[in-house]
């Protein structure tokens, strides 16, 4: 088998990096992808910096172990932990990694006011910092960790009463339109845009950073050489999971379906 026809890894602490490989089957329908979901270890948010990083790069190790071509990290905690040790260390590999879409959303108005969601280490690592520094311009950003989020995804109760409850309390000083932008830094939070969108209000443009990652993995592929040549080709999903139970995999699929 030629390299090209080898699959894509897409690799998340649990089901969230879903919300990102639907942008990749988007874009590139003739590529076969595998969805590596660590839920048995979810969430990594709140876990130590270097447990998230080993734990990443054992996934990664694996991923090139069994010759897939390229390697999505699409989750935000993940990246922040692990992306530049990766670089680093598997220099030849075709690899990306995800961020929250702060700068599109600093860009949204002049001056205004954006609130970032993300997990504790998200916000608190430097690649955040970072990121801060160079896009916040003169917009006043507000951070905010969503520790216990992820969670109602992960469970598979994302359009529950009580996820609609914990947002309302975790999101009570920003309703009604008192921000101008909102952006969803970890890619669990897709899921439950529809009901972000309700309490922040109608006014509020949410970003995330899904789309921006699906074209840099596609473009990173390119200039590897390892496009598909098969155009006809249909591309493939398999799903894997650390704890992979039968409510996992249906939910798997019930994400990949799911339009917000
Ligand atoms: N999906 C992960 C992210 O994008 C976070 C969820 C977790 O805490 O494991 O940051």
């Amino acid at each position: 088998m030629e390299k090209s026809e080898k699959p894509i890894a897409v690799f998340d602490s649990g089901v969230g990096g879903i919300s990102v490989l639907k942008e990749m089957v988007h874009l590139m329908p003739n590529e076969d992808f595998i969805y590596y979901g660590d839920s048995a270890h979810a969430p990594y948010g709140t876990k130590p910096l270097e447990e998230v990083r080993a734990l990443t790069v054992s996934h990664v190790e694996n991923f090139l172990a069994e010759g897939d071509k390229a390697v999505a990290i699409a989750c935000n905690t993940a990246t922040s932990a692990a992306l530049a040790y990766l670089r680093e260390h598997f220099p030849e590999l075709p690899l990306v990694g995800i961020e929250p879409a702060l700068k599109p959303a600093v860009l949204h108005k002049e001056g205004g006011t954006v609130l970032v969601m993300a997990t504790p280490m998200t916000l608190r690592e430097e690649k955040f910092k970072r990121l801060l520094a160079r896009f916040s311009g003169d917009a006043n950003v507000i951070n905010l960790p969503c520790p216990g989020l992820m969670e109602f995804v992960e469970s598979g109760h994302f359009e529950s009463k009580e996820v609609r409850d914990f947002l309302d309390q975790l999101l009570y000083d920003y309703k009604d339109n008192k921000v101008d932008a909102a952006v969803l830094g970890c890619t669990h939070y897709p899921f439950v845009r529809p009901i972000i969108q309700e309490v922040l209000g109608d006014q509020v443009t949410i970003f995330d950073g899904a789309y921006g990652t699906a074209k840099e993995l596609k473009r990173r592929i390119e200039a590897a050489g390892l496009t598909r040549k098969d155009k006809d080709h249909k591309g493939t999903v398999t799903f894997r999971n650390s704890a992979p139970n039968p409510e996992k995999m249906a939910l798997c699929k019930r994400l990949l379906d799911f339009r917000g």
